[in-house]
């Protein structure tokens, strides 16, 4: 296991469109992902994608901690997840509004917009079929993530620039209030 370099916005990887993984199940595939999930939690980051670590290609890993009580929560929460040629579907058009950050445009945030009610589907190292509902930041999480592989970083995503802010200020003035 390795910690990787991780992208910051300006390299071309970040804004390229990943390539399909043919064999969710190599040897090279594994290692990536275990590598992945090393600099994701060495980040403090809820999720990474392959381009953000140089590699284009389709995988994504994430975890979204909850304590999975109702069926709501349950919907909320992942647990630590690799996700190979993710495909999402939009159960509800309705927005939500929510701040993000990404490990490749550190120490910023943004409040970005997305559909609350997903169902995403992709493979698991072993090649199984995973597909799930998700709701709240689970479904933000995948969106953002999958948004890497087609190239597309959050700010793209916000309707309202002025909330593109540093983290460091957004925790001070949230401190005034
Ligand atoms: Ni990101």
């Amino acid at each position: 296991m390795a910690i990787l370099k991780i992208a910051r916005m300006g390299h071309p990887v970040l804004s390229a469109v990943a390539a399909s993984i043919t064999a969710p199940t190599a040897p090279d595939i594994k290692k990536l992902a275990a590598d992945m999930v090393e600099t994701m939690l060495d980040a403090d980051g809820a999720g990474l994608a392959a381009p953000q670590v140089h590699v284009p290609l389709r995988l994504v890993v994430f975890q979204v901690p909850g304590d999975g009580q109702t069926e709501a929560d349950f919907d909320a929460a992942a647990p630590l997840t690799v996700l190979i040629n993710p495909e999402i579907e939009i159960l509800a058009q309705q927005t939500e509004t929510g701040w993000e950050g990404c490990l490749s445009l550190p120490g910023l945030r943004g409040q970005v917009a997305r559909p609350s009610h997903i169902r995403y589907a992709g493979f698991d190292l072993e090649g199984n079929r995973i597909e799930r509902v998700a709701t709240g930041f689970h479904a933000r999480v995948v969106q953002h993530e999958c948004d890497h592989l087609d190239g597309v970083l959050y700010p793209q995503r916000m309707p309202d620039m002025r909330q593109f802010l540093f983290e460091s200020e957004l925790r001070h003035w949230q401190k005034q209030e």
